[in-house]
């Protein structure tokens, strides 16, 4: 059994996988709290995840109907994400570790995010294009084997979940503003406004979601009733009409350009039923093959933690005691070091004096 603990932004989440590779537990508990500020603040996000982490773990056990000392490994998010969220799950992983004298890992949520496809479908299998569509990043990775992924386009400059959440407050409806967005869309015309698509350059697989943010700023300050209903659906289904058509054509082009048979969906954003059924109707006109995981498996998780950390625990590679949360950690270097043949958690090392460099022992792949 595996315990994935996932704390790198607002959700506190744990998760056990079984040797089988099934998930037998996902606990989520998300924080509320940030609404009231319209947007994650770090400081109020680590105290939560210290609050709330430990009953999410006893849930998770509960759930999976698991005794601590049946764990046989931690998988836990050291990056990227808030620093002090993710240091909360990472020396929660390591006091667990060491209590249980049980290997623990961490693991690159970026990965769990893109490997999160074949969590949800066990027939899926490489090559695979992956759009990871989430508030902190948006990403286009080839997948040629489980541990060989290569980004093959990204945003420039926000995100494409960081956009519907910008333009949910524009609209005075709040943070987070996907799945508002989505209800406001709802009911609207996706053609009253005509927002901006930005493609770049030829060639290019890399987006860019800034333009429109300020292209709905400029419409709703031009005239403020539009932020009203009815208005206001109008705006939110135009915006959600760009986003998604910038995001399909683009993942399309990109599949397609790199050769691949599949295309996958992951992050918060792919919780967007109108994105899911338009990735739908695109992978039927152009013959590929889509996998879009469950809405459990969309959102932040600790399953996709824990099943992207067994495949390394099970190819032997272990995490050290002095492993960092590194809230930049790109998707390819991993914190850890280079596989171990004992099993054993180690104790703790005293680390020299003088600064370190926390990515001096990663290795990249
Ligand atoms: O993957 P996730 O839970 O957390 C990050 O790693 O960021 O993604 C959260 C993001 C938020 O920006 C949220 O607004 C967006 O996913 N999101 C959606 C929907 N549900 C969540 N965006 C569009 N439509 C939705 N239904
Ligand atoms: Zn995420």
């Amino acid at each position: 059994m595996i315990l994935g603990i996932e704390t790198s932004c607002d959700e506190t989440a744990a998760a056990v996988v079984d040797p089988a590779g099934r998930v037998v537990s996902n606990v989520v508990a998300s924080q509320k709290v940030h609404e009231l500020y319209h947007g994650v603040v770090p400081e109020i996000a680590s105290r939560e995840h210290v609050k709330v982490l430990p009953p999410v773990v006893r849930k998770a056990l509960e759930e999976a109907g698991v005794g601590l000392h049946e764990v046989k490994g931690i998988a836990v998010t050291a990056g990227p994400g808030l620093v002090g969220a993710l240091l909360v799950g990472v020396t929660t992983a390591k006091g667990l570790a060491l209590g249980l004298a049980r290997p623990f890992l961490g693991v690159n949520h970026l990965e769990g995010h893109v490997l999160s496809p074949f969590l949800e479908d066990p027939d899926l299998a490489p090559p695979v294009l992956v759009l990871v569509a989430s508030g902190g990043h948006t990403l286009l990775v080839r997948v040629d084997a489980l541990d060989r992924l290569q980004i093959v386009g990204r945003t420039r400059d926000d995100a494409a979940g960081e956009a519907f959440d910008k333009v949910s407050v524009l609209l005075g409806r709040g943070y987070p503003g996907g799945a508002t967005i989505e209800r406001l869309a709802a009911e609207g015309d996706p053609n009253a406004f005509a927002f901006p698509r930005a493609w770049l350059e030829e060639g290019s697989f890399d987006f860019s979601f800034s333009g429109i943010k300020t292209a709905v700023r400029l419409a709703v300050d031009r005239d403020p009733a539009r932020r009203e209903e009815p208005a206001a659906r109008d705006v939110a289904a135009s915006f959600q009409a760009a986003m998604i058509e910038v995001l399909v054509e683009k993942t399309i082009r990109a599949a397609l350009g790199v050769g691949v048979p599949a295309v996958a969906v992951a992050g918060g954003v792919a919780a967007n039923r109108t994105l899911r059924r338009a990735f739908e109707e695109a992978c039927r006109e152009s013959r590929l093959r889509l996998v879009v995981p469950r809405l459990e498996y969309c959102g932040d998780n600790a399953a996709m933690i824990a099943w992207a950390g067994k495949l390394r625990l099970d190819r032997g590679e272990r995490s050290d005691f002095d492993l960092d949360a590194d809230a930049n950690l790109p998707l390819g270097a991993m914190p850890n070091r280079a596989p171990r043949r004992s099993k054993r958690a180690r104790p703790p090392r005293r680390r020299p004096a003088g600064p370190r460099s926390s990515r001096g022992s990663s290795r990249g792949r």
